[in-house]
């Protein structure tokens, strides 16, 4: 995805950056023509809302400008992603920009929950002293008031991002690459702020989704889980280790701490029945759904687990079904591409 990473300065040096340029398992950045395609040639004008129920990095929420945006994510490390780049409060970009520059001066000794649990395996002992030393400090300042909640979210995504782009991993936090490989330097960007993003009355949640639509309504429900048995959880624990700061013993050799809390039902047999009941409870007037062909299509932790004709008979029970498909390259455990894969969108314009 390095050509998607355009990092501009912002001010003393310091680069901004975007709320697509971290690496996510099925971000839907590449395919945001396709569905604003879609809801533009099928949806009304008049729509005024959207709730992305299963946000990861936002993006598909983040592009309807113009647009109340609703995010919501099971994961906190997301949440705080979303609260910082669409969140409603005021931020002093000054602030946090001295912070961040302050914070990309840092070369510390001490050792800290990160450099004793992580040291030398995503990242070197070096740059977990720093990143533990960050965190603990950000969460100083807010408790000291300091910084108010969405400006604690601003550094705390500023650091989410810094740490993807030198984690010595694929991505996902599951193993390591040689030694060799490892960055040496943590460096911290500035998110740029999109004045589309500053739109009526935005709001981000941080709950199971089949729990939030019982609660709140949107024009337009986007839903995007997650397709297989691969949690995401586990795939991003340590992002959500240093999210949520509430150092945690860590197990095995990936380091990852109890998750029990965090799994989704929608990587389990139980996923067509959650999403039966999650369609049945929706208060929207059209639901779009992602979901790719991977039924049988990829290994046994690839394969998804709703089938199209689950999906076709639980979205009919609310309105006409229309289906629409692009072709689309999906990642597989073997690291490979699957160019035949498809991605499509189900649109069901409620009865
Ligand atoms: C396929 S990803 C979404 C990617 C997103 N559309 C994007 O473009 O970045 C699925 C997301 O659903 C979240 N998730 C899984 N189960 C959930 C649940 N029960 N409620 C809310 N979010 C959930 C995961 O943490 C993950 O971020």
């Amino acid at each position: 995805m390095a050509e998607e990473k355009q990092f501009l300065l912002f001010e003393d040096n310091l680069k901004t950056l975007d709320i697509n340029n971290r690496r996510y398992l099925g971000s839907k950045y590449r395919l945001l023509s396709f569905i604003h395609q879609v809801v533009e040639q099928n949806c009304s004008t008049n729509w005024d809302s959207i709730l992305d129920l299963f946000a990861g990095t936002g993006v598909v929420a983040s592009s309807f400008s113009g647009k109340k945006l609703m995010t919501n994510d099971i994961l906190y490390s997301n949440y705080l992603c979303h609260a910082a780049w669409l969140g409603r409060g005021e931020i002093d970009e000054k602030k946090l920009a001295a912070f961040l520059t302050e914070y990309n001066q840092l070369n510390v000794s001490e050792e800290n929950y990160m450099s004793e649990n992580f040291g030398d395996t995503y990242f070197s002992s070096a740059v977990c002293r720093n990143i533990g030393a960050i965190r603990e400090d950000i969460e100083k300042k807010y408790e000291e008031k300091e910084l108010t909640f969405r400006e604690r979210a601003v550094l705390i995504a500023s650091l989410l991002y810094g740490i993807d782009r030198i984690a010595n991993t694929c991505g996902h936090y599951d193993a390591w690459r040689s030694k060799e490989d490892r960055l040496s330097c943590l460096e911290l960007f500035m998110p740029a702020f999109q004045p589309s993003f500053r739109t009526l009355g935005n709001q981000c949640f941080n709950e199971d989704a089949n729990d939030l639509v019982l609660k709140v309504s949107a024009d337009l429900v986007y839903i995007d889980p997650p397709y297989n048995s691969r949690q995401y959880c586990d795939t991003y624990h340590l992002l959500e280790n240093v999210a949520r700061w509430e150092k945690p013993k860590v197990f095995g050799k990936a380091r990852k701490m109890d998750r029990n809390h965090l799994k989704s039902r929608y990587c389990t047999r139980e996923a067509a029945a959650v999403f039966d009941e999650l369609i049945q409870n929706i208060k929207a007037r059209y639901i779009l759904v992602s979901y790719n062909n991977m039924a049988e299509n990829g290994n046994a932790r690839s394969n998804a687990k709703i089938t199209d004709t689950e999906l076709l008979s639980i979205l009919s029970k609310r309105g006409e079904v229309q289906v629409f498909s692009t072709n689309y390259k999906a990642f597989s455990t073997g690291r490979s591409w699957h160019p035949e894969n498809e991605e499509r969108l189900f649109l069901a314009n409620i009865k």
